[in-house]
């Protein structure tokens, strides 16, 4: 009780509320807090620096930390795999938490309603969506959520739809529910991915329960359209279909493009469907475990709730987190979308600039901070089918028992030669073929740095 004096906890939270504790903990404005918090005094963006390079080694980031433990230190320059941001974190969070973690009791604790309104305003004022306040639920992550969803509504081995290239973990999440995954390939239209629905269609029969929709699509980038989501919508409503729409990069948005919630695209899609966000993608929360999803529906939601994965509780910190961030994190957020813009459209420039970056082609996407690039110029040289038996006989021999793919080969071959780390296409499902993911959330130096690396390596190999 030592910064409460005076009042017990209880009543200095019911009292004065989250508000009162952040303006305690000088978080009032965002813009109020002095440098070094992750502000700059005049860099990129309209106050935050993003251009610092500011450190993650050391604290068992995954990014980080994990590559040097696999590769060595000298090998890795710039880790561009697993998605969170290289970025500080927003002041006023960081303050919140500092505040937060000097009452010394983490015992259990109720969620305020001021945590959900900040969800609820955050999508009327950034979506236009008018959530209420008993369709939200928590979960401790995304896929604990999603995952009680398919329990609570596969009790039997059903199926579960996959549009591929399409997040990894998705595959994972539909073993643990006990469910099977049947992929059905995006095609690509005028340059740009869509849905086959008439593949679709042929998959959708009596064992398929449910359809995961992501939004905007993680690894390709599309922030599918009302009318695209209405088409995929209407087969799925037709074959009673439930559609769980993974929304978790909507806060990532390149310029001219827009996001459109699938619970907004009209009543019946609302009613079939249920919506995953978490502010862990959009600030960089992910180990803060804090995440939500909501339905109209209240039956999806109690099946949801039968299902049980996720956990209700989240911990104080991730609550915290979550409600300043949507408070307080607009304008963050749209700087971190320009300058994210930025890097998106150096890349482009870069590889697209003629000589440049030989065997990797590559367009801007319409959201995520992720590149999916085209790498198939590289498989005849750095991963044959020789190339990939080597990579396999080092896997063993390192005690794996994983298969290895050419897409691994490209990804040994660009540590070993440019110290830049990608994520595999592989695990994304059918269509990936021959494809890295890139994870541009990083400084503009860094991702110079990268580039300069890979095509110095590139342009010797093909020299
Ligand atoms: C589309 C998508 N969904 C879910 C997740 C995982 O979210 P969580 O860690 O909250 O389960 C990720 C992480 O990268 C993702 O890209």
């Amino acid at each position: 009780m030592k910064k409460f004096k005076g009042q017990g906890r209880r009543s200095f939270m019911k009292g004065a509320g989250m508000t009162a504790l952040l303006s305690a903990a000088g978080s009032g404005s965002a813009f109020g807090m002095g440098a070094g918090m992750g502000q700059s005094s005049g860099g990129s963006g309209k106050g935050y620096d993003f251009d610092e390079i500011y450190s993650r080694i050391g604290v068992n980031s995954i990014k980080w930390d994990s590559a040097i433990r696999r590769y060595g230190r000298e090998k890795i320059t710039v880790p561009m795999g697993i998605a969170d941001l290289d970025f500080r974190q927003h002041p006023a969070v960081v303050k919140a938490l500092q505040k937060r973690a000097t009452y010394d009791n983490y015992g259990y604790e109720s969620v305020p309603d001021s945590y959900y309104q900040s969800i609820i305003d955050w999508n009327k004022e950034r979506y236009g969506v008018e959530l209420k306040r008993e369709w939200i639920r928590n979960s401790s992550a995304l896929k604990p959520g999603m995952v009680s969803t398919m329990r609570g509504l596969n009790p039997v081995k059903g199926k579960v739809i996959l549009s591929t290239p399409t997040y990894s973990g998705f595959r994972g999440a539909i073993n643990q529910a006990g469910m099977r995954v049947e992929m059905n390939p995006l095609k690509k239209v005028n340059g740009r991915w869509t849905f086959d629905l008439e593949d679709l269609e042929s998959r959708l029969d009596y064992e398929t329960k449910c359809l995961v929709l992501c939004n905007p699509n993680n690894p390709t980038g599309e922030c599918w359209t009302a009318d695209e989501m209405r088409a995929l919508g209407d087969l799925c409503i037709s074959k009673g279909v439930t559609v769980l729409a993974d929304e978790i990069h909507c806060d990532f948005v390149t310029k001219g493009n827009k996001f459109v919630p699938y619970s907004s695209i009209g009543e019946k899609y609302a009613e079939t469907s249920i919506t995953y966000r978490s502010p862990s993608k959009t600030f960089g929360h992910a180990n803060l475990k804090v995440a939500h999803f909501y339905t109209q529906n209240q039956d999806l939601m109690n099946a949801t709730m039968r299902g049980g994965g996720h956990e209700q509780g989240c911990n104080a910190f991730g609550l915290i987190a979550s409600e300043v961030a949507f408070s307080e994190g607009a304008q963050w957020v749209d700087d971190v979308n320009e300058y994210l813009d930025g890097n998106f459209d150096y890349l482009v420039e870069y590889i697209n600039t003629p000589g440049n970056m030989p065997g990797i082609s590559y367009t801007k996407p319409e959201g995520t901070y992720l590149a999916w690039l085209d790498c198939n110029g590289l498989k005849e040289r750095v991963a044959g089918p020789e190339q990939v038996q080597a990579l396999q006989d080092q896997m063993r021999a390192a005690g794996s028992n994983r298969r290895a793919t050419p897409e691994m080969a490209i990804g040994e071959w660009m540590v070993q030669n440019s110290g830049v780390q990608l994520n595999a296409g592989h695990s994304y499902g059918i269509g990936s073929d021959g494809f890295m993911r890139m994870n541009i959330a990083v400084p503009r130096s860094s991702l110079e740095t990268a580039l300069n690396n890979m095509d110095a390596a590139l342009k010797k190999l093909f020299a």
